[in-house]
């Protein structure tokens, strides 16, 4: 009999517009692990009411982050594509962790210092156990690899210590290692407007990011408005040391065209930043227009992206429900 595949599990938030980070650091890499793993991605809703976001707003996005995901090569037919409300095992299980993480662990998220900013005392205590609840949406499957940008990296080490005090409390063996995939050479994608500062969905600058459904034009426009120095591309990708912004672009490029950071220099060295842009711009219109196209396709038709995602919470649900299960007797809760 074949070996079991080893199971991937990662997240994304429907809280606006996926930008070139979310697919650099995370989408791309989703997409490759499908064939060699048993894959779930889901789309996650309860994170995202963390901070308020508008129903009808709440509804079209994760529609479209699911139709982001099928548009970037994820297929229905062999990974699990699924939005984590309709499977509430998440929910259960994250209760659970509550009671397993120490108030003092939750104190260390950077996270949860960068997204609370001064504002601590009226953050939601969702934002607080955010990490939580992540740690269940991995552990209710047992997925022992998980597949994100390097600002998972806390999260995710958390998620280890969770399974691991679980484990020590009930003196059992039942939740594995947890195991980030990091990969590519964009594992931190940067503003294109400031070097130190992440690209994200929440930068108020349109011009910060790159979205998966911005058009050719769009695309252009950005990069060649993106901060540069004034400097030459240099031979080899070490001497991008302080030069964030340089460095940024270069590694966009790598991870775009399957290279090294090294090797894109060595084809640009003394080339200027104008020269380079227009080569980004053309990697990234190739890459990311089609799957825009698509994403707008797809959103077209909710139907097709809400009957995709009731089938595949129904796949996870049948995958969770006997481990929450387990967790049940683990945990000393009478049988219904
Ligand atoms: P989210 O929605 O912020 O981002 C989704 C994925 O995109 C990656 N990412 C980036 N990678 C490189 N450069 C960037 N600028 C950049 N911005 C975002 C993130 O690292 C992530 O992999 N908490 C998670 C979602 C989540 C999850 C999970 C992930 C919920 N449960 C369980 C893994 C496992 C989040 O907010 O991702």
């Amino acid at each position: 009999m074949a070996e079991a595949k080893e199971r991937v599990f990662s997240g994304v938030q429907p809280t606006g517009n996926l930008h070139l980070g979310n697919y650099l650091g995370a989408i791309r890499n989703w997409v490759n692990l499908q064939h060699d793993y048993d894959c779930l991605y889901c789309v996650v809703d309860l994170h995202a009411i963390t901070v308020f976001q508008e129903p009808e707003a709440l509804r079209a996005s994760t529609r479209e982050v699911a139709a982001g995901l099928i548009a970037a090569g994820i297929d229905p037919r062999h990974s699990i594509i699924f939005n984590q409300s309709q499977v509430h095992e998440h929910a259960e299980l994250a209760w659970i962790f509550n009671c397993v993480t120490r108030i003092g662990w939750l104190n260390r998220m950077t996270q949860f210092k960068d997204k609370a900013g001064k504002n601590r005392e009226k953050a939601s205590s969702g934002l607080y156990v955010y990490p939580n609840l992540m740690a269940a949406d991995i552990l209710a499957y047992k997925a022992t690899r998980v597949p994100v940008g390097e600002d998972q990296k806390q999260h995710l080490e958390l998620t280890r210590d969770i399974a691991q005090k679980f484990n020590n409390d009930y003196g059992v063996d039942f939740f594995p290692e947890v195991e980030p995939l990091i990969l590519g050479e964009a594992t931190r994608v940067m503003s294109l407007r400031d070097g130190k500062a992440k690209m994200s969905k929440s930068d108020p600058s349109e011009y910060s990011r790159i979205t998966m459904t911005d058009n050719a034009d769009a695309i252009a426009l950005k990069i060649r408005k993106a901060r540069t120095d004034s400097d030459p591309l240099p031979e080899s990708a070490a001497d991008l040391a302080g030069r964030p912004e340089a460095a940024n672009l270069v590694g966009i490029y790598a991870a775009l065209t399957d290279q090294t950071r090294d090797a894109v220099c060595a084809a640009f060295a003394g080339k200027g930043f104008a020269d380079f842009k227009k080569a980004l711009a053309e990697v990234c219109v190739e890459k990311l227009a089609p799957i825009g196209e698509e994403m707008r396709r797809l959103t077209a038709d909710p139907a097709y992206v809400d009957s995709i995602l009731r089938e595949g919470a129904q796949k996870a649900q049948a995958l969770a429900a006997p481990i929450l299960r387990d967790v049940h007797d683990i945990v000393g809760f009478l049988r219904p």
